[in-house]
């Protein structure tokens, strides 16, 4: 099973990846995760990616896609994976559909969380994270356990750089500037699987199986990754 998730920032994506990763037994690989992995480190790139984060503006392509490539690489996701916030522009979408058709591995379904930007904002602004396993809540919807703590080990939470008011407002605009025409470019080569995000946890996931099962029974056997618009541009 080769999936994309789609959706803004805080459709939960994050969240139904750590379920379908478990369910599906296939590697998700997050971009937001290795960005901010990367964004720990010293040199340059390091610091030009963190600033980038934290203000809620997207990475370069050049340098998302080295990283993507080297994971889609790793044996473990020869059997399939799922991308997790990547593809978010129409160029990273044509990329991967290069090195897809070049490695003869189709795309199963592109999983789109459609989310209103209301609950969005609450999701977001309300948001906390574990710094060591990337465990998320939300201060309302999905206490901790323990207040302030995560579940897993017990770190103290925090709120991601990226989830104050003004770093959103940019995250959604990168949304809607440049991540909406990847939903075009998926619905046009008979991809997309719209997922109502906007309710209980649980019924997200049972959706996304419903759907997965009509894309493994429909799957049209294919040499190519997706026959996407390659007209379409950033
Ligand atoms: P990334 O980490 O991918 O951020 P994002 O796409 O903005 O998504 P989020 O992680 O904020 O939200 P989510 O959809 O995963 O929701 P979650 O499950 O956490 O990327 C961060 C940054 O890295 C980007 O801004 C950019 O700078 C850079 N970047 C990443 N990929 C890139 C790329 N491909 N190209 C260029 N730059 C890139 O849930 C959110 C909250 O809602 C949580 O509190 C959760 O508990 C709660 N929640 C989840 N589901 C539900 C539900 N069904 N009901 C109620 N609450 C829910």
């Amino acid at each position: 099973m080769n999936l994309v998730l789609l959706g803004p920032p805080g459709a939960g994506k994050g969240t139904q990846a750590a379920r379908l990763t478990t369910e599906y037994q296939i590697p998700k690989l997050s971009t937001g995760e290795i960005l901010r992995e990367l964004a720990q480190g010293d040199g340059e790139l390091s610091r030009q990616v963190a600033e980038l984060i934290d203000r809620g503006r997207m990475v370069p392509d050049p340098v998302v896609l080295d990283l993507v490539w080297d994971r889609l690489k790793q044996p473990d996701a020869q059997a399939g994976f799922l991308l997790d916030g990547f593809p978010r522009t129409v160029a990273q979408a044509e990329a991967l559909e290069r090195f897809l058709r070049e490695r003869q591995r189709p795309l199963t379904a592109a999983l789109d969380l459609e989310v209103d930007e209301d609950e969005l904002i609450r999701r977001l602004s309300g948001r906390r994270v574990c710094p060591r396993c990337e465990t998320s809540y939300h201060l309302v919807s999905r206490p901790p356990r323990v207040e302030d703590r995560c579940d897993r080990d017990g770190v103290p939470l925090e709120q991601r750089a990226d989830d104050y008011p003004e770093a959103i407002r940019e995250r959604l605009n990168a949304y809607h500037q440049r991540t909406e025409p990847v939903l075009d470019y998926y619905r046009v080569a008979g991809l997309l699987r719209p997922i109502n995000g906007d309710q209980p946890v649980g019924e997200v996931t049972q959706q996304i199986r419903e759907v997965l099962e009509g894309s493994s029974a429909q799957q049209v056997p294919s040499s190519s990754g997706v026959q996407g618009p390659e007209h379409l541009s950033t």
